[in-house]
């Protein structure tokens, strides 16, 4: 039976250490949130992070638009932000209604205030090797899961699927920077199971049902970023949890893996372009 990865602890153990950081602080952080229309899981999201911001003492505020806000006025409202010696940390809700251009509006954010790490600016630090202000939100928080349970990623074979700019694409350049051998899949990959028997370490960032304990190598590690809802209504990730852990030496569950790690590396990216702000 694998080892369970438990990013409900090592959430709560970080945001320990973060609050008496921030207690330590006599101004303190602003993270600004901006969420446009009633997409369900973006409120569920955007409120969670303003929970955990509010109680380890960062400032933390909502800004929700109406799903027809004009691009012009999410922008102005971006620089606005940019420009506001208040407010240390932007994030934008993705995804954006159809009308407004999600690369417009990232391209807007200040990088310095780019908490998500997605602006041209920290991406393309992030592709060629160099320090970005800050990583990724998913990405880091899985990197520090791995860290935390001591799994080996310099020489291994990582198979990322998915190739989402959020996820599957950053994850793998920082795997790559950590030396592991990483191929990525996505939706036309033929012979998936193929791929992922030689897998050490599986990384699913697909929302969709797709892995299960035949396709695994015995002893493989399995990072399930995938939620959603089956059609009963249970929570669940990509990863078949019941055949996968029998034959894996560590797997995340779906709840309690990445997602807590998610919002927990948000509040370290607020904190980091804070300090480096002062
Ligand atoms: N939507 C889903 N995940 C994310 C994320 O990490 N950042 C932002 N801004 N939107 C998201």
């Amino acid at each position: 039976m694998a080892v369970i990865l438990d990013g409900k602890k090592l959430r709560d153990k970080l945001l320990e250490k973060l609050q008496k950081k921030i207690d330590k602080f006599e101004v303190k952080p602003k993270l600004s949130v901006i969420l446009v229309g009633e997409n369900p899981a973006s409120k569920i999201y955007v409120n969670n992070k303003q929970k955990i911001a509010q109680k380890i003492g960062i400032n933390s505020e909502i800004i929700h638009f109406s799903q027809n806000i004009s691009e012009k006025e999410l922008l102005s409202k971006i620089e606005e932000l940019n420009n506001d010696k208040a407010v240390n940390a932007i994030l934008v809700q993705l995804p954006l209604p159809e009308h407004i251009s999600k690369e417009n509006v990232i391209n807007s954010i200040n990088p310095a205030k780019d908490v998500d790490g997605f602006t041209p600016y920290n991406y393309g630090k992030l592709f060629s090797g160099e320090k970005p202000n800050v990583y990724p939100c998913t990405p880091k928080g899985i990197l520090l899961l791995l860290d935390e349970y001591n799994i080996e990623i310099a020489g291994k074979h990582v198979v990322v699927i998915g190739r989402s700019n959020i996820v599957g694409r950053p994850v793998a350049q920082m795997l790559l920077d950590r030396n592991a051998t990483v191929t990525m899949c996505h939706s036309k990959t033929q012979n998936l199971a193929q791929i992922t028997k030689t897998a050490d370490i599986i990384i699913s960032a697909v929302g969709k049902y797709i892995i299960k304990g035949e396709m695994l190598k015995s002893g493989c590690v399995i990072i399930d970023v995938g939620i959603f809802k089956d059609e009963s209504g249970k929570t669940r990730g990509d990863v078949d949890f019941e055949t996968s852990s029998k034959i894996a030496s560590y797997i995340s569950p779906v709840p309690g893996g990445v997602g807590p790690m998610t919002i927990a590396s948000l509040m370290l990216n607020t904190v980091e372009l804070f300090e480096k702000s002062l």
